[in-house]
């Protein structure tokens, strides 16, 4: 009989957990990774980041140091996988050549969403989503530049300081009628805001894109209510769209996102999944999620692991998420519900604060600006299911947990 194989497709953050892993927990069979990128599996979140500021390195940080892959019997295959047979358990390869598995754990991520409006296709737009998409970036953030930025999420906001800070003009036209309204409350994106005028850039809200013109290249953007905005540089941010289309084409429950339970195991006995093509269904608590995070990715690719050695998954992590802007770090802990209690616990215009939302009085997100107590604290409360007190907490010389008033043994 062959070797028992675990195949693992994508080699981003979920991936390579997941072969880290097994390995870790003594799976003794050949683990392949697969991806068509053929570099070194490397950090994303550095992208939009440190690496386009002025005179930063090409280089992206290896999520592994040289020569662990080799040591730890990983093998890497530089190549896309095209399509999956579940019943002969087989994998097959854009090349041709085809591998049979034991397991497979599919982890290909997401892709940046593209914009569909007329000259969508002029040289000078951007997407923010590998090595080579931020290089070419990098290298139209001049001095001068009038970079025109489609969305204010994380890609955008990021990228809109690093333009900022390297002397672009800078301008960012938004849907919605405030910055990472997918993610946060008013007072948040109000800060943000502000922060980012405070260097310079400027904000359109409500702005529907509706046109880019150029001649073989950007020259400006029309919105809908006609005005025209000069770009040299075009950056589209707005969002992501999971990588399920192998899993679908396998027969696989996909739910805008392959769906998988708390042990990453998709419909499929033997395939699991992790990361950003992921949805989360789990009936008896209630949850039905697609997570864009790093470290629910990892955690993810930790439980398939584990599952496929014989254990159950760990009790789940309280999510959480960061960015840094301006040298700002926002960090936040939980999942937010619009109609949560908001709770601002410090002045909101003036770093450090942070800011709680609360469900039935019990805590289940916090934003925290500047204050990685807030963040380490709230992020433990969350997981307690503390009931806090909203006048206390809402004091920033008062300790977070001194504003609990009750627990509960095991968060809902
Ligand atoms: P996002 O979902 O965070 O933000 C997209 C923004 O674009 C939203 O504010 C939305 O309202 C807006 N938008 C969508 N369509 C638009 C349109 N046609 N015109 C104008 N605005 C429009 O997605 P983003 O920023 O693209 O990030 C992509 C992925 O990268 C996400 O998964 C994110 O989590 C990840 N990421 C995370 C970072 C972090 O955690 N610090 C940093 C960078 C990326």
């Amino acid at each position: 009989m062959s070797e028992e194989t675990i195949l693992i497709v994508g080699a981003g953050h979920a991936g390579v957990q997941a072969a880290v892993r097994l390995r870790e927990v003594e799976w003794g069979g050949r683990v392949v990774l697969i991806d068509p990128d053929g570099h070194v599996p490397y950090e994303r979140p550095p992208l939009s980041k440190d690496f386009l500021k002025h005179g930063a390195s090409d280089d992206v940080p290896p999520l592994r140091r040289d020569g662990y892959y080799q040591e730890k019997g990983i093998e890497l295959v530089a190549a896309r996988a095209a399509r999956i047979n579940p019943v002969q358990r087989r994998v097959l390869l854009a090349t041709g050549a085809e591998l049979g598995y034991t397991k497979l754990i599919l982890a290909p991520g997401s892709a940046a969403r593209t914009l569909t409006v007329p000259g969508a296709e002029l040289a000078g737009i951007h997407q923010l989503k590998t090595r080579e998409d931020a290089l070419a970036l990098k290298q139209s953030l001049v001095p001068g530049a009038r970079v025109a930025i489609i969305g204010a999420g994380y890609i955008g906001l990021e990228v809109a300081a690093a333009a900022a800070a390297l002397g672009c003009e800078t301008t960012v036209l938004e849907f919605q009628d405030r910055v990472m309204s997918r993610v946060t409350s008013g007072p948040v994106s109000r800060f943000f805001e502000q922060l980012h005028g405070a260097h310079g850039t400027r904000f359109v809200f409500g702005a529907a894109v509706t046109e880019i013109r150029g001649e073989g290249k950007v020259e400006e953007i029309v919105t809908a209510d006609g005005t025209v905005y000069p770009a040299d540089v075009v950056v589209a941010g707005i969002g992501v769209v999971p990588l399920e289309g192998l899993a679908a084409q396998a027969g696989l429950h996909t739910e805008d996102g392959v769906v998988v339970d708390a042990d990453s195991r998709t419909s499929d006995p033997h395939i699991y999944a992790a990361g950003d093509a992921t949805r989360l269904i789990c009936a008896e608590e209630g949850i039905s999620r697609r997570l864009e995070s790093i470290q629910s990715a990892v955690a993810q690719a930790i439980d398939a692991a584990n599952h496929i050695m014989g254990a159950t998954a760990a009790q789940r992590e309280v999510p959480w998420f960061w960015t840094i802007q301006h040298g700002v770090r926002l960090q936040t802990a939980g999942l937010r519900h619009p109609d949560d209690d908001v709770v601002v616990r410090g002045d909101a215009g003036t770093a450090p604060f942070s800011v709680l939302y609360l469900r039935d009085g019990r805590l289940s997100a916090i934003d925290t600006i500047g204050s990685l107590k807030d963040f380490t604290q709230g992020k433990k409360l969350i997981a307690a299911g503390a009931a806090v007190d909203p006048r206390l907490a809402a004091d920033p010389t008062i300790k977070l947990a001194d504003a609990v008033r009750d627990l509960v043994a095991e968060r809902s």
